[in-house]
C-alpha cells in the first residue's frame, strides 16, 4: 500500500505530483507529502490527513518551486499516522529525500546499527532507515549507493529518491512493490500505478525486481543491482484517462457498479468464438486440461470469494476437485503439491503481497500457474506462467465491484472450457450455458435500472449494528461477498453463514429486529434455506431475501424480497451480487461515510 510518484521535466513539479497522488490516494490516505528540488535545495511539505490538507498547505503546489520532485500518499504500517511519520523521509541535513511503498523487514537491526554510528531518528518509520543508510553509504554515485543499500535491506520496497548534489535527476528502485516509469516530451515520471501518469503519457516501462532507474529531464537509464546498464522496451498503456475519473457519478464505487455490464461483456465476448470458448492465453493443450487432477484457487478478500463460487462451478461442471485458499494461509501452510495440479491466482491489482507470494510458492513446486488479473503488466500478471486478463478497466474505489464481477466471468469460462474438453457436459448444455452467459450484461443492466428497490430498503437499516447474510452452496459464496461489501464501507458488523450452520451457534445472536439477508438462487436448495429463514424469523429476525424471479414461495416467509432475473444456477452470483453491492453502497452513503475510501483500508495490499 502507499502510493509514490516522481516527476522531472520542464514543468513545475509540485502540481503534477499532487495530481498524481490524487489518482493514487486509493492506495492509502493516512497522510501525504511531497519534496521538490529548486535547483539548490530540497524543500518538503507533508501532513497527516487526506491529500486535500497537503493541497491547501502548498496552495495547490504553488508554494513549492522546482521542476523535479517526489511524492507519497501513506497507508500506515510502521508508526501511526503523524506528520513526522509521513513521507518523504530525509537524512540528517535534508540533502537526501525518500518516498517508500513497502516494508523493510530488518529495519530494527539496521536502525540499531545506524544509531550506533550516531544517527538520530525523528520518526517511527522503517523508511527513515533508508534515508540514513543512503547517507551513511553515500559515495557520491547514487546508483552505486542505492545498489549497496539494496544488498542490506530485506523486505519490499518501491522507492523514489532525490540527492541534492545531483540536480536534474531523480532515482527509482523496486523490489516486490509495484513501480512504473513513464516517458513524455515534457519530462519523465515514476509511479506506483498507471492512473497517476495517464494524463501526461501512455508510454511506460515496467520496472522489474531489483532494477534501478535514473530519471533525467529527457533521459532514462536502467540498471540491475550489479550496476550494469539494461535495455528496456516501453509498453503503451491502453486505458483511457476517462476510465480513471468519476465521470459524473458521486463516487467511483457507484460508477464502477454501473460499469459492470460493459466490464462483464468485455471479459466475456472476445473469448466466445463460433459457439466455442477460446482462451488462447491459457497456454494449455486439451491433453494437459484432461490431465488436471486438482485445482488450487488462491486469492484474498473479494477475489477469494469469487474462488469460493468457482469451486462449485469447476467441481459441478468439470468434475475436478478444487481447493480454495486464502493466499495468506496458503503460503505458510505447507500445501501438498501433486503432479497435474493447476494453480489459479485471482487478483484485481496483481500486486497483493500474499497472492504474489502464494504464486511464487506454487511455481517453486513446479505447479502450472494461471493469473486471473486486471492490471496489465502487474507482478502477478508477469510472474504467472500464463495470464488471463479481466478487462474491467481501472478500478479506483477501495471496495471492489466490477473487478469482482469480471473475475467470476473468467472462472466460469475456464470451468466451462475444461468441462467441454473433459467431456463432462454435453454439447447442448454447453451451448445453453454460453447463451446464459451472453445474457448476463443485459440482466445486470436491468437490475441496475431498478436500484430504488434496494435504496429505499437500505435507508431503513442505517442504524443496524449487526447483520447476518445466509445462503447455501453458491448462495453462501454470494453471502460472503454481500457481507464484506456491507461491513467494509458502512462499518456495520456483519457475518456470512452457510444457512444450515447458523443453528450451530450463531443463532443465539438473533433477536427482535435483527436484519438477516437470505440469498436463495439455487432451486435445489430453496426449501432448505426457507426452513432456515423460518428459524430466524421465529426468533424475531427481519428477513430481506434475494431470490430468482418466480420463486414466490419466499414472499410468504421473508419480510422483503428482491428478485433477480433467471439464469443458469451456476451463474446466479453475477446477478445476486448487484443488489448486495448497492445495499452496501446505499447504507454507507446514508450514514454519510466516505464510500470510496473507507477507514483503515487501502486498495492494493502490497504488504503481508
Ligand atoms: C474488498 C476488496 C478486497 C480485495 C483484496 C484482494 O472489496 O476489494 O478484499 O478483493 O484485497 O485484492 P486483489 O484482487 O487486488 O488481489
Amino acid at each position: 500500500m502507499c502510493g509514490i510518484v516522481g516527476y522531472i521535466g520542464e514543468k513545475q513539479a509540485a502540481p503534477i505530483l499532487l495530481d498524481g497522488l490524487s489518482k493514487l490516494e486509493y492506495r492509502g490516505y493516512d497522510s501525504a507529502g511531497i519534496a521538490v528540488f529548486d535547483g539548490e535545495a530540497i524543500h518538503m511539505t507533508k501532513s497527516t490527513g487526506r491529500l486535500k490538507v497537503l493541497e491547501d498547505l502548498t496552495h495547490g503546489g504553488a508554494l513549492l518551486y522546482g521542476t523535479a520532485g517526489i511524492g507519497h500518499t501513506r497507508w500506515a504500517t510502521h508508526g501511526e499516522p503523524t506528520d513526522a511519520n509521513a513521507h518523504p523521509q530525509i537524512n540528517k541535513d535534508g540533502s537526501i529525500a525518500v518516498v517508500h511503498n513497502g516494508i523493510i523487514e530488518n529495519y530494527i537491526k539496521l536502525k540499531k546499527k545506524l544509531e550506533k554510528k550516531g544517527y538520530e531518528f525523528r520518526s517511527q518509520t522503517d523508511t527513515e532507515v533508508i534515508a540514513h543508510m543512503l547517507d551513511y553509504y553515500y559515495t557520491g554515485d547514487p546508483i552505486e549507493t542505492i545498489a549497496k543499500i539494496m544488498h542490506r535491506m530485506e523486505g519490499s520496497y518501491a522507492l523514489g529518491i532525490m540527492f541534492q548534489d545531483h540536480p536534474g535527476e531523480i532515482y527509482a528502485v523496486r523490489k516486490d512493490s509495484p513501480l512504473i516509469v513513464a516517458e513524455s516530451d515534457q519530462g519523465n515520471f515514476m509511479a506506483s500505478d498507471a492512473p497517476a501518469i495517464l494524463k501526461y503519457t501512455r508510454k511506460v516501462y515496467f520496472i522489474e525486481n531489483e532494477e534501478i532507474v535514473r530519471l533525467g529531464r529527457d533521459s532514462l537509464n536502467f540498471y540491475n543491482i550489479d550496476e550494469e546498464e539494461l535495455t528496456k522496451e516501453p509498453t503503451m498503456i491502453e486505458w483511457d484517462i476517462k476510465a480513471a475519473e468519476k465521470g459524473g457519478y458521486d463516487h467511483f464505487m457507484l460508477k464502477e457498479i454501473y460499469e459492470q455490464p460493459k466490464a462483464v461483456s468485455d471479459t466475456l465476448i472476445p473469448r466466445l468464438k463460433d459457439k466455442d470458448i477460446i482462451i488462447d492465453e491459457l497456454g494449455m493443450t486439451d491433453e494437459e486440461i484432461k490431465r488436471i487432477r486438482k485445482i488450487y484457487i488462491i486469492a484474498c478478500g473479494s477475489a477469494y470469494h469469487t474462488g469460493v463460487t468457482a469451486k462449485y462451478v469447476f467441481e459441478g461442471l468439470a468434475r475436478i476437485p478444487v481447493e480454495v485458499d486464502l493466499a495468506s494461509e496458503f503460503r505458510y501452510r505447507n500445501p501438498i503439491f501433486e503432479p497435474d495440479t493447476f494453480a489459479i491466482i485471482v487478483s484485481q491489482s496483481g500486486e497483493t503481497a500474499d497472492s504474489l507470494a502464494a504464486l511464487r510458492e506454487a511455481k517453486a513446486h513446479h505447479i502450472k500457474t494461471l493469473g486471473i488479473v486486471n492490471v496489465v503488466g502487474s507482478s502477478i500478471a508477469r510472474e504467472a506462467d500464463n495470464v488471463m486478463y479481466t478487462w474491467a478497466g481501472p478500478e479506483i474505489a477501495v471496495a471492489t465491484t466490477k473487478a469482482y464481477s469480471t473475475q467470476l466471468i473468467a472462472q466460469y469460462l475456464l470451468a466451462l472450457k475444461f468441462a467441454k474438453v473433459r467431456e463432462t457436459i454435453d454439447e447442448t448444455t454447453f451451448s445453453s450455458m454460453i447463451d446464459s452467459l451472453k445474457q448476463l450484461p443485459e440482466q445486470i443492466s436491468f437490475l441496475l435500472s431498478h436500484k430504488e428497490n434496494v435504496q429505499k430498503f437500505a435507508n431503513r437499516y442505517l442504524a443496524s449494528d449487526h447483520v447476518f447474510f445466509i445462503g447455501r452452496g453458491i448462495d453462501y459464496a454470494i453471502s460472503l461477498e454481500g457481507s464484506l461489501k456491507l461491513k467494509e464501507i458502512s462499518y456495520i458488523h456483519s457475518e456470512a453463514y452457510a444457512a444450515g450452520e447458523l443453528k450451530h451457534g450463531t443463532i443465539s445472536l438473533i433477536e427482535d429486529g435483527r436484519l438477516v439477508v437470505a440469498v436463495l438462487t439455487q432451486p435445489d436448495l430453496y426449501k432448505k434455506t426457507i426452513s432456515n429463514i423460518l428459524e430466524v424469523k421465529t426468533r424475531g429476525a427481519f428477513v430481506m431475501a434475494v431470490t430468482t424471479v418466480g420463486n414466490t414461495q419466499v414472499e410468504k416467509v421473508a419480510d422483503y424480497c428482491i428478485y433477480i432475473p433467471e439464469t443458469n444456477p451456476y451463474f446466479t452470483n453475477s446477478l445476486a451480487v448487484i443488489p448486495l453491492q448497492l445495499f452496501g453502497y446505499y447504507v454507507a452513503l446514508g450514514k454519510g461515510l466516505d464510500v470510496d475510501k473507507p477507514r483503515n483500508l487501502a486498495k492494493s495490499v502490497t504488504v503481508e
